[in-house]
C-alpha cells in the first residue's frame, strides 16, 4: 500500500517536471542559436553600402585637383619601410643623430614556408577581425533632409534588458496618415505606455508599424518605445532602422554588459603607502649577488615592500627574507616568462617592474610614480636609470602602426615622446618605456608579456599594449644600474653563461623567433626604428 503510494507519488511529481519543461521550450523564442562565429552581414548594412555609393556616383563628372601635400598624410593601405641613407660615419654618430633602419620581416620564415605563413596568418586575422568588429563600429551617415529623428549613438542596452529609445520623431507637413517602421535583428519593440488615436501593429516583435492622422500623438507615442534585446550575443550591436514614406534612417544600439571593475583597496588615507600599494617584482637568471644588491637598496628605503622574484637559473639558490616571494621556474624559461610570473602574482594596485642589476638610491622615489598614476589616466610610468658612467636614459619610444594591404603592416619605432603632462613637468607621453617602469597591475597581466619572447626582448610587451595602455615616462625618479661594463679577465662565470644566454647573436634563433612574432603575431610585414 505505502510503496503503491510513493510510486503515485513520483509520478505525479515526473509528470509536473515534464510539463513544466514543456512549457518553458515551447514559449516562444525568436531565435534557436546564435551566430558567434562572425557578426551577421545585416539588411541594414547592404542598405548603407549601396546609399554611400550612390553619393560618389552622383558627383563622378565634377572635376578635381589632389594636393599632394595633405593627400600625401591619409592612410593609403599600402606602407612601406624605408630607411635613410647612411651619410658620413662620425664618432658618435648613431648616440647623436640616430638613423632609422627598415626591417623586413618576413626573412622570419624560410622561402620554402613563407606562402603557407602568409596564408595561415590571413586566415588567422579574419578571426580575429570578426571578433574585433561589431555594428557599432559601421559607418552611419544622417541624410540631409531626412524627416526623420532619431538617436546617433551613446544608446545602449544590457544583454536581455530592455530600454527606452530616446529621441525618436517625425518632423512632417501635416496629411492624412503619418506612418513610421522600426525594424530591429537582435531585438524586439514594445510601448511603454499607450497614446490614443495611434495605431499599432507589431508589438513585441522585431518589426514595428506606428501610425496616426494627428502628427504630434505619434510622436508623443514615439517617445514611449522600448527596444528589449531578445538574442544574447554580448558585446555586438543591432541595427536599426527607422523609417517613414521615402526616407530610411539607420541607428545603433550597443548590446554589452557593464565593465566590471578590478578596485584595490589603498589602506587609510594621507601620505601614499608603498607597501601597500606597490609590489617590487624583477627576474632573475644566475645573478644572485646582483639581486642580493637590489634587495638590499630597496629594504634601505622600503623596509616592508613586498617583493617577487622569478628565477630559471639551473641551480637555483634561495633568496629568503620577509615580503620576498621567490619563485622558481624550470631551468632557462625566459625573459618573458619569468615576468608574466612574476606579475601573475602580484596583489597590489601597482607593480613595479625593475631589472635585478638596479641599486634604489635616495632618487628612487616611488611616491612620485605613485603620485603620476594616481592623478592622471596614465596606466604605465617609466623612470630613469642611471648608468654606472652617469648617463642617465629614459629610453622613449613613440610606436606608430601604418595600414598595409596583405603583407601586413608597418611598424614604425622611433626614440622621442609626444607631449609633456600637464601638471607633471618632468613626465611626457609615449609609447615604450625603458625596464624601470610603476603599472597598474590589471593593465600588465590583461596585456602580459609574451613567454616566447625568451632572450633579448623590451619594447614587444609595448607594441603588444599599444591601444590598451596609456604610457608616461617621468625622468625625475632615478634607479641606479649596477656596473655593466666589465674588462673580460673581471667576468665571473656566472656573468659569462648570464651573457651567453641573454645576449645572442643577431643570426640566431632568438632575433627569428622575434621577427616571426612581428610578423605573423602582430601581422606586420617590417620595421623600421633608429
Ligand atoms: C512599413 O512596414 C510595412 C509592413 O512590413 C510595409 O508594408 C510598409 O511598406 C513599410 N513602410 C515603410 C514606409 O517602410
Ligand atoms: C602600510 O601598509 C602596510 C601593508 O598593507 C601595513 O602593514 C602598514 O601598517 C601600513 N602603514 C601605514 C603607516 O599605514
Amino acid at each position: 500500500m505505502r510503496s503503491l503510494r510513493k510510486t503515485v507519488l513520483l509520478g505525479i511529481v515526473a509528470s509536473v517536471l515534464l510539463v513544466a519543461a514543456l512549457l518553458r521550450s515551447w514559449t516562444p523564442r525568436a531565435y534557436t542559436y546564435v551566430d558567434v562565429r562572425q557578426r551577421p552581414a545585416s539588411e541594414a548594412e547592404r542598405l548603407l553600402e549601396e546609399r554611400l555609393a550612390d553619393g560618389e556616383q552622383r558627383y563622378a563628372d565634377i572635376p578635381y585637383r589632389v594636393k599632394e601635400s595633405v593627400a600625401g598624410l591619409l592612410a593609403r593601405n599600402g606602407c612601406v619601410c624605408e630607411g635613410e641613407s647612411r651619410g658620413v660615419r662620425l664618432p658618435f654618430s648613431q648616440l647623436l643623430f640616430p638613423r632609422v633602419s627598415a626591417h623586413p620581416l618576413h626573412t622570419a620564415f624560410k622561402a620554402s614556408e613563407l606562402e603557407e605563413m602568409k596564408r595561415r596568418r590571413a586566415q588567422e586575422y579574419l578571426g580575429f577581425q570578426r571578433r574585433y568588429q561589431t555594428p557599432a563600429d559601421l559607418l552611419i551617415v544622417a541624410e540631409a533632409n531626412s524627416p526623420l529623428q532619431y538617436p546617433t549613438q551613446g544608446v545602449e542596452v544590457r544583454p536581455l534588458k530592455t530600454i527606452l529609445i530616446p529621441g525618436l520623431a517625425l518632423e512632417e507637413t501635416s496629411k492624412d496618415l503619418h506612418l513610421v517602421n522600426l525594424t530591429a535583428t537582435l531585438g524586439v519593440f514594445h510601448l511603454a505606455a499607450e497614446v490614443e488615436g495611434v495605431s499599432v501593429r507589431g508589438e513585441g516583435e522585431m518589426h514595428m508599424t506606428l501610425w496616426s492622422s494627428l502628427l504630434p500623438r505619434l510622436n508623443r507615442q514615439l517617445q514611449f518605445v522600448t527596444y528589449t534585446n531578445t538574442l544574447f550575443h554580448p558585446s555586438t550591436a543591432d541595427t536599426v532602422q527607422f523609417e517613414t514614406d521615402g526616407h530610411q534612417s539607420v541607428f545603433t544600439i550597443k548590446v554589452r554588459h557593464g565593465v566590471t571593475p578590478r578596485l584595490y583597496n589603498p589602506g587609510p588615507k594621507g601620505e601614499y603607502n608603498i607597501s601597500a600599494l606597490v609590489t617590487i617584482a624583477t627576474k632573475t637568471f644566475l645573478r644572485y649577488d646582483k639581486l642580493q644588491g637590489l634587495i638590499d637598496s630597496i629594504r634601505r628605503y622600503y623596509p616592508d615592500v613586498t617583493i617577487v622574484v622569478a628565477d630559471d637559473s639551473e641551480y637555483p639558490k634561495s633568496v629568503t627574507g620577509p615580503n620576498i616571494e621567490h619563485y622558481i621556474m624550470p631551468f632557462g624559461k625566459g625573459w618573458f616568462a619569468g615576468r608574466n610570473l612574476a606579475v601573475s602574482q602580484v596583489t597590489t594596485k601597482y607593480v613595479l617592474w625593475v631589472d635585478d642589476d638596479f641599486i634604489f638610491t635616495a632618487n628612487t622615489k616611488l611616491e612620485k610614480l605613485v603620485d603620476v598614476l594616481e592623478s592622471t589616466t596614465l596606466d604605465l610610468v617609466g623612470g630613469a636609470v642611471r648608468e654606472a658612467t652617469g648617463y642617465t636614459a629614459t629610453y622613449r619610444h613613440t610606436i606608430s602602426i601604418e595600414a598595409g594591404e596583405e603583407d601586413g603592416d608597418c611598424l614604425h619605432m622611433r626614440r622621442g615622446f609626444h607631449h609633456v603632462v600637464q601638471g607633471f613637468p618632468n613626465c611626457v607621453i609615449t609609447d615604450g618605456v625603458i625596464n624601470f617602469f610603476l603599472a597598474r597591475t590589471d593593465k600588465v597581466q590583461q596585456v602580459g608579456f609574451d613567454p616566447r619572447l625568451a632572450r633579448v626582448a623590451h619594447l614587444e610587451f609595448f607594441i603588444d599594449g599599444l591601444g590598451s595602455f596609456h604610457v608616461g615616462s617621468c625622468d625625475d625618479v632615478i634607479v641606479s644600474h649596477a656596473t655593466k661594463i666589465k674588462l673580460p679577465w673581471q667576468e665571473s662565470d656566472s656573468d659569462k653563461t648570464y651573457a651567453k644566454f641573454r645576449y645572442p647573436s643577431a643570426s640566431s634563433d632568438a632575433s627569428h623567433t622575434k621577427n616571426g612574432l612581428l610578423y605573423f603575431k602582430n601581422r606586420f610585414q617590417c620595421l623600421t626604428h633608429n
